[in-house]
């Protein structure tokens, strides 16, 4: 099916990166001191406490740095550079490990490709609260020993980490092109999310809803399963390299 589909939409959650030593959202090892994600996540938590979430953030950013895409990110990379244009990766991740693995793939090609619409954004970039300046950051530096807020050299307001928190819209623009993607898809590969965060939790049905078929691949059973024409269960940086042609 890798083989022959025209057109391919890949959404990915946070199980593909569990490999590279990302914790997940839920399950095991999904938490941060005694935290929930729900709990950090939020324009609510920001606003009560800045100097805690900014602390969580520079605790995953100082994770993520020390991350490496692992042989699933290098496959999904493969798959959209063997066809430009046929595969659209969609990640609810923030931590990059597509893109690094883009980059890596490509070589002298252009990696774009196989850079993925990131619909839930990026850890590696700040964003400024008031004037919604953008910046990238550097991962390496981050201290998570420091709860210090840091402030907009433009306007001097709060920066924030430039990612989609609990009860915030996502980008209309981002959203909708990944939607676009899963209608004209006849496959969507759905890889490690537990498919429970909408609205990108749809895609695959919006795929099925245009006659299409949905393969996941995921250590666990999730709502989607059911539905799923195939059902890979196992670690995605084993089952996708063998399934990537
Ligand atoms: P979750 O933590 O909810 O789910 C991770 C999924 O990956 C589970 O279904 C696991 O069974 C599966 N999994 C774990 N390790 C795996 C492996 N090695 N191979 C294959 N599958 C594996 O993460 P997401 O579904 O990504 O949103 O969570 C969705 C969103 O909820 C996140 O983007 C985040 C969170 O709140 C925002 O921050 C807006
Ligand atoms: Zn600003």
């Amino acid at each position: 099916m890798l083989r022959d589909a025209e057109r391919i939409v890949v959404l990915t959650g946070a199980g593909v990166s569990a490999e590279s030593g990302v914790p997940t959202f839920r399950g095991d090892g999904g938490l941060w001191k005694s935290y929930r994600p729900e709990e950090l996540a939020t324009p609510e938590a920001f606003a009560r406490d800045p100097g805690l979430v900014w602390e969580w953030y520079r605790w995953r950013r100082s994770l993520v740095a020390r991350c490496a895409p692992n042989p699933g990110h290098h496959a999904l990379a493969r798959l959209a550079l063997a066809q430009p244009g046929r595969t659209t990766i969609v990640t609810q991740n923030v931590d990059g490990l597509h893109h690094r693995a883009a980059r890596a793939e490509a070589r002298e090609r252009d990696p774009k490709p196989a850079f993925p619409i990131e619909v839930h954004g990026a850890i590696h970039r700040d964003r400024c609260s008031g004037c919604s300046h953008v910046e990238d950051a550097d991962l390496a530096a981050a201290d998570p020993a420091d709860s210090g807020i840091p402030r907009c050299a433009r306007c001097g307001s709060p920066l924030r980490p430039d990612v989609v928190w609990f009860g915030e819209a996502l980008d209309p623009a981002m959203i909708g092109a990944a939607f676009a993607a899963a209608e004209e898809a006849d496959l969507c590969l759905v890889v490690g999310t537990s498919a429970l965060v909408y609205p990108a939790a749809s895609l695959p049905d919006v795929t099925r809803a245009r006659g299409g078929r949905v393969v996941e691949v995921n250590l666990d059973s999730t709502p989607l399963t059911p539905y799923a024409w195939k059902s890979l269960k196992g670690p995605s940086g084993s089952i996708l390299p063998r399934i990537v042609p």
